[in-house]
């Protein structure tokens, strides 16, 4: 459930009228919604009841804007984050040192040392390189690292191919059968304090099939360990869970999920992380757009608005489908290609698409942007960075100023023997 609803013929976002932060801040803009934001929160930590004290840790890839992000840290979420810049937000936004989990496949010898400098939670470590080299820069700076070694269980999480990291093709975490050995290996180093598994086989997950087979090796995998005297602490089991993108569309339910993961764990003993991104974030969030104009096409109008795949990159990068709606319905409907102006044919939002009639001036949004949105922004055609909204209330804010083309050209040098 979300807080984007019709009120007198004009979408909402909570009390606000989109139009209102339309003509304030211009468009394209993401417009977020704190209430929303917070009820996914709860949910998904209602649905985690069953379990004993499980950690959350919010997928800060999936909306990295600070607010959003103190709003969570309010809701006791950390943070799962994969860059050292990701970290510094983390704890921008007030996130507790403690409560940073730090993930990824390439973290650099700097953001390993930037990990230990600010006392973070807990490492998720992706290979037996990494951790030698994380044991060696924690010796030296006389700390020891809290470490989960990422174990690729092998399952096909039945997603998006480019968003599928559970399979043993995929580059991430250490393959089931080598990871006894590994986590015995580095649990003897000193500077690694090695306590737990983490698993994580891909996002948007429509079916929880996959991810009980993952847990299942996981628990498995733990069981071997403690039988070779290795001590197993924690079991991190990622994030993934998939949203409707699609009115009407079902998806697991986080209950579900939550029930699940209870039944799957039982005899775990161990304390639980979880790294929920898309599922707190994704349908708190909408892309607001104005259209440019409506061209006449062979044989549908295109519906050209002046939001791009530079702003919105998951249609134009996995086909992604985002929901399309007019900000004040007329009642007439119409089948159209929506497209942004940038100048390549992947910057179409939808073909065919069955939607509301549109004009010239006509506000619109695209649902469910509020993972995956801003953050993959770029400047591409040399359009300026998206503005971001967050609405409370009656209230609203700009959250993210939009980057002017020009600033963005500010950052940038003549050499001398050009000048
Ligand atoms: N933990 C790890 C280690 C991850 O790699 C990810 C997402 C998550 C947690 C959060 O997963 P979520 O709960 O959001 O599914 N750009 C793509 C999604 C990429 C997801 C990458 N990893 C998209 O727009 O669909």
């Amino acid at each position: 459930m979300d807080h984007f609803t019709l009120l007198d013929g004009v979408l909402h976002a909570e009390d606000v009228p989109l139009p209102a932060i339309a003509e304030a801040v211009g468009t394209p803009v993401y417009v977020y919604s704190r209430a929303t934001i917070e009820r996914h929160a709860a949910v998904f930590r209602e649905a985690l009841a069953p379990l004993d004290n499980p950690h959350i840790a919010f997928a800060v890839k999936a909306n990295p804007n600070l607010a959003v992000l103190r709003v969570l840290a309010r809701q006791g979420y950390g943070a799962d984050v994969v860059s050292g810049g990701e970290l510094i937000r983390a704890l921008a936004a007030g996130m507790k040192p403690e409560d940073i989990v730090f993930s990824g496949v390439g973290k650099t010898h700097a953001e390993l040392e930037q990990g230990l400098r600010e006392n973070i939670g807990q490492f998720n470590i992706e290979s037996e390189e990494e951790g030698y080299e994380l044991a060696l820069i924690a010796r030296r700076m006389g700390k020891t690292a809290r470490c989960a070694l990422r174990v690729n269980p092998d399952v096909d999480a039945r997603t998006h191919e480019k968003i599928s990291t559970g399979k043993s093709e995929n580059k991430f975490g250490v393959p089931l059968d080598r990871a006894a050995a590994i986590y015995t290996a580095l649990a003897g180093e000193d500077g690694l304090d090695m306590r737990g598994i983490a698993v994580h086989i891909g996002s948007q997950l429509a079916s929880l099939e996959p991810l009980e087979t993952a847990f299942g090796k996981v628990g498995a995998l733990i069981a071997e360990l403690r039988a070779a005297g290795c001590t197993v602490t924690h079991a991190d089991l990622g994030g993934g869970l998939g949203v409707p993108y699609r009115a009407g569309e079902v998806l697991p339910a986080p209950a579900e999920y939550g029930a699940m993961v209870a039944r799957v764990t039982r005899d775990w003993d161990v304390r639980l992380m979880f790294e929920p991104g898309r599922v707190i974030a994704g349908n708190a969030g909408v892309l607001l757009t104005r259209v440019v104009r409506v061209k006449r096409g062979l044989t549908h109008p295109f519906v050209v608005v002046d939001a791009a795949m530079n702003d919105l990159a998951r249609p134009a990068l996995y086909g992604a489908w985002h929901d399309f709606e007019a900000v004040e319905p007329t009642g007439q409907r119409t089948t159209a290609h929506i497209v942004g102006p940038i100048c390549e044919t992947g910057d179409t939002f939808a073909m065919n698409r069955e939607c509301d009639a549109l004009t010239t001036g006509d506000l619109a949004v695209f649902r469910t942007a509020g993972a995956y949105g801003a953050t993959m922004a770029s400047s591409y055609n040399s359009r300026g960075f998206v503005a971001e909204v967050l609405v409370d209330g009656d209230r609203f804010a700009t959250v993210a100023d939009r980057i002017a083309p020009s600033a963005i050209m500010d950052a940038e040098r003549m050499p001398e023997w050009l000048a």
